[in-house]
């Protein structure tokens, strides 16, 4: 942790998304930033110690200006650090070849049920040794960070036995260790059948319930409990007594919900009282209002509906119905190779009527809420962790509207600038 006080100055906008620690933003309030121009942030023992203007920061540490490290944001724009609350982070190799037989029509399911998709990639996460789970996955969380992101989900699921569960649940632990990016853990056992159980899936729930859920939970590898509930993959009621099993072990539930085919998944986190039900490009009406009626939290991956070819879940009804919306990359090797907040952003608004505000505030605050961290991250407020970032763009608008480029100028992870 960095000794000297940091002081971020004359920022052209400073994003502070303040007031909304207690609950996620719904309908006109993700449009309400808190943006205070040429702003400053004083910095200290990792967190954020005062939030204004230049005049207010100067004033208030007059007798200290001289001891701090100082960062001038003179035409930038500052945000909270971005929070990715939907990953498959840890995971060995990769599945290029899959793309290019998508490309030329085959589906995402045929794929998978041919062998080939979540089943691929468990195979080749089971051969890997710790040590070269740990490296490929630090790679890509080095490039999160490159892209302004301070906190990462990062689901199991590519094990699908205790043992491998186990062994990416700890990679995922010690990467949280050795990273400056914090890593939130979610087991997702209930991730795809494996062959083995191919013939029983049942059997295959009843182990997840009986000997991975209470080992995960007792060895406290995660906080969150995930089921893919999808046509062919598990049922919506095989996804219950999954995500029932969890919480009986203190794991707050999640669901991958009506990805390609509805299929009642957003009913399902709404009456289980998910914290949050994820993809959504099918859900229903139905399905949309019992998430705001349960403020259950949607987050959505719009990067994962872009490079599947499908249609992206329609973010714009779901918060004009009130339902809070966080953004994720999805990061995968199948559905979404991509580390890239700030592109998913930029599909939010373009292909799911998000606007800029609403997309920062997906992707900052609510995205904090969907794992279970709005008091602590998320936005700049005094008391907070200080992650922050800082953007090479005048305004929050400039950053959606220049699609493509890498935009990062800075990231301040727990006071300390680790991009530069
Ligand atoms: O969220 N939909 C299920 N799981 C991942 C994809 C995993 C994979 O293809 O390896 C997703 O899209
Ligand atoms: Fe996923």
């Amino acid at each position: 942790m960095s000794k000297k006080p940091l002081w971020i100055r004359h920022a052209s906008q400073l994003v502070t998304l303040k007031g909304s620690s207690a609950r996620p933003l719904i309908g006109k309030q993700m449009e309400q930033l808190h943006i205070i121009e040429n702003g400053s942030v004083w910095l200290e023992d990792g967190l954020i110690q005062f939030v204004g203007e230049d005049e207010e920061v100067a004033e208030a540490y007059k007798d200290r200006l001289e001891e701090a490290e100082m960062i001038d944001a003179t035409g930038k724009l500052v945000i909270p650090g971005l929070v990715d609350p939907h990953t498959h982070l840890v995971f060995a190799g990769s599945r290029e070849k899959e793309f290019e037989m998508r490309l030329q029509g085959a589906t995402y399911m045929e794929i998978m049920n041919s062998g080939g998709g979540i089943h691929a990639t468990t195979s080749m996460t089971r051969e890997a040794s710790y040590e070269t789970l740990f490296k490929e996955s630090k790679q890509r969380l080095d490039q999160f960070l490159l892209h302004g992101v301070t906190t990462v989900e990062a689901k199991s699921g590519y094990g699908l036995s205790l043992e491998h569960e186990i062994k990416q649940l700890e990679v995922a632990g010690k990467l949280n260790d050795h990273h400056p990016i914090d890593v939130v853990r979610t087991f997702m056992g209930a991730h795809a059948v494996p062959f083995e159980y191919k013939e029983n899936p049942d059997r295959f729930v009843d182990y997840v319930i009986e000997d991975m859920i209470p080992e995960v939970a007792s060895r406290k590898l995660a906080e969150f409990n995930d089921v893919f509930c999808e046509r062919g993959v598990f049922t919506p009621e095989q996804s219950k007594s999954i995500l029932e099993a969890g919480l009986k072990h203190g794991l707050l539930p999640k669901i991958h919900a009506d990805e390609i085919e509805p299929y009642e998944g957003a009913e399902l986190a709404a009456s289980i009282g998910a914290i949050s039900a994820e993809h959504l490009l099918k859900a229903s009406n139905k399905g949309i209002k019992a998430l705001a009626d349960k403020g259950v939290i949607a987050v959505l991956l719009p990067g994962t509906a872009f490079f599947l070819m499908a249609e992206s879940a329609n973010g714009r009804d779901m918060i004009d119905a009130g339902v809070p919306v966080a953004l994720s990359t999805d990061c995968n090797p199948g559905s979404s190779p991509t580390v890239s907040m700030p592109l998913v952003m930029n599909l939010g608004c373009l292909k799911m009527g998000m606007t800029p505000a609403e997309v920062l505030t997906a992707a900052t605050i609510n995205a904090a809420h969907a794992l279970n961290r709005g008091k602590e991250i998320g936005s700049i407020e005094k008391g907070k962790k200080a992650d922050i970032t800082i953007f090479d763009v005048p305004n929050y608008m400039v950053l959606q509207y220049k699609y493509g480029v890498n935009h990062v100028h800075s990231v301040i992870k727990n006071g300390e600038l680790i991009v530069n």
